[in-house]
């Protein structure tokens, strides 16, 4: 059966921040592919909302310029080009005065659905919700767009939450984390709950251990100031890995609907332990192989933020007892790859003389060269009596289906046409935020009174060793970080 693509209306959408980095890079180039993509109705506005003093037309050639650049071959088409940029209104706003507010009100249409996107600084998140709501631009037909960072721990996630939701209720809040508009991550659910095959497998009972790791090869470059206030405890661990951990461990929600997933989410965070302090270990990259140091970007050189975390998570339920999973994320390491490794039990008997254990591994990558490979237990081919060996029966999904490069869409272009449509699935809600923290925030304390400093690793590489001993002392080895 062929899924039904749920048509968008027409709308409006203000993006704060228009002239900024997320929107010049990812949000308008996003949109202008959903346009080329025949997903734009008839009437649809984008409205770019910032500071600088500029007119429609110069807001039209700023974007247009950012097309060229970040998407060039689709800009190659003039007259889709022309057609997105006739799309597009700006409006001069500086959230603490009433004059681009009253501006702002008066480019909007009653009758349309409103999408507000906040592609600005999180301390802003706050005021334009206040904002909207005291000028009365928050109406029954608006949404509200955030991104991460949601607070920078349980109590600063609590005060946003209260701030958003005096103009708008939560079915109106879209928290984005990026994570889940990846078209991988979405495949997690399919693979689990559109087959049959694995879920009489995925427990405790049949899968030793979990992987997942996030491992990028960049540094932290540019974002010194902003890195050293989180680390990758916040920036990613709290909320990507959190992600991906929960869909992973999660209970089939009844339908894909937005609460039926979200309260499955929430009840695998309240499942989570306190993660002991020797189930941690933190690292920060030093120099090396001509790269510059973690301190070199940061704003204090003696800073102790961690740019790298492996940790071992126990999920208290009947599903997943006694099988821990693993998690780790670092910058600066051999290549960016990103996969959830379910590691199955050892066969409980062998037939075969001298054959050691093995296990059956099934690793569902995100990126790059995203697709699942399953790890099979075969005979060696040839004579010399019954020998076996590995070998994995892989899918990459561009060649299973065919994909042309680029054909898969980008997680934003996904996840804005979601807010056009109504539709909270991939978005995070406020319970699920404020319990992530919940469980973080133990961690980092515990971090900030010991004062402790992260171990150093070599860039290139697999982080600190401490993390490997992290999984020997369970008998265990991490992944290859290699792609
Ligand atoms: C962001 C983090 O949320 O995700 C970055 O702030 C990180 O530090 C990025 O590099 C990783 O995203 P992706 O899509 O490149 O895996």
């Amino acid at each position: 059966m062929v899924a039904r693509v749920i048509p968008v209306e027409s709308f409006d959408l203000v993006v704060f921040g228009a002239t900024g980095d997320l929107a010049r890079r990812k949000i308008l180039p996003g949109l202008f592919r959903r346009l080329a993509a025949g997903q734009m109705p008839e009437g649809a506005r984008i409205i770019g909302a910032a500071r600088s003093d500029m007119k429609r037309a110069d807001f039209q050639k700023m974007v247009g310029e950012a097309l060229d650049e970040f998407d060039p071959k689709t800009a190659a088409n003039k007259a889709l080009r022309a057609r997105f940029l006739d799309c597009l209104h700006y409006v001069q706003l500086d959230v603490a005065t009433p004059a681009g507010w009253k501006a702002l009100a008066k480019q909007l249409r009653a009758d349309v659905v409103r999408a507000f996107y906040l592609s600005v600084s999180p301390s802003l998140f706050g005021v334009i919700a206040a904002g909207l709501n005291e000028h009365g631009l928050a109406t029954a037909q608006s949404r509200i767009v955030v991104e991460k960072p949601l607070g920078h721990d349980l109590a600063s996630a609590r005060a946003l939450n209260a701030q958003l939701s005096t103009g708008f209720g939560e079915g109106q809040i879209y928290r984005i984390d990026h994570y889940l508009g990846k078209e991988t991550v979405q495949n997690l659910m399919a693979l689990r709950f559109a087959n049959a095959l694995f879920e009489p497998l995925w427990n405790a009972r049949h899968v030793d251990h979990v992987q997942i790791t996030v491992a990028e090869d960049i540094g932290v470059e540019g974002r010194g100031g902003y890195y050293d206030k989180s680390g990758a405890m916040r920036d990613m661990v709290q909320n990507h890995l959190m992600q991906l951990l929960c869909l992973t461990a999660m209970e089939p929600p009844s339908r894909f609907e937005p609460d039926a997933l979200r309260d499955e989410k929430l009840k695998v965070i309240r499942s989570l332990e306190p993660v002991l302090p020797e189930h941690i270990v933190r690292g920060q990259y030093r120099a090396g192989n001509g790269q510059d140091s973690y301190v070199t970007h940061s704003e204090n050189p003696a800073s102790k933020t961690e740019s790298f975390v492996a940790l071992r998570v126990d999920v208290s339920n009947w599903r997943w007892s006694g099988t821990p999973f693993y998690l780790r994320t670092g910058k600066r390491l051999r290549a960016r790859m990103s996969e959830i490794a379910i590691t199955f039990k050892e066969t409980p008997h062998s037939i075969f003389p001298g054959m050691d254990h093995h296990r059956n591994v099934l690793v569902i990558r995100l990126q790059p060269n995203e697709g699942i490979t399953l790890r099979m237990t075969i005979k060696d081919p040839g004579p010399g009596g019954m020998r076996l060996t590995e070998v994995p029966m892989d899918m990459t999904f561009s060649e299973a289906l065919a994909l042309e490069i680029g054909a898969v869409p980008d997680a934003y272009e996904r996840l804005i046409m979601d807010v056009i449509r109504g539709d909270q699935t991939l978005f995070m809600r406020g319970d699920e935020v404020e319990a992530a923290w919940g469980w973080t925030d133990p961690i980092i304390a515990a971090w900030e009174a010991a004062g402790t400093t992260p171990s150093a690793y070599d860039p290139g590489g697999s982080g600190p060793e401490d993390a490997l001993a992290l999984l020997h002392r369970d008998g265990r080895k991490w992944r290859e970080i290699a792609v």
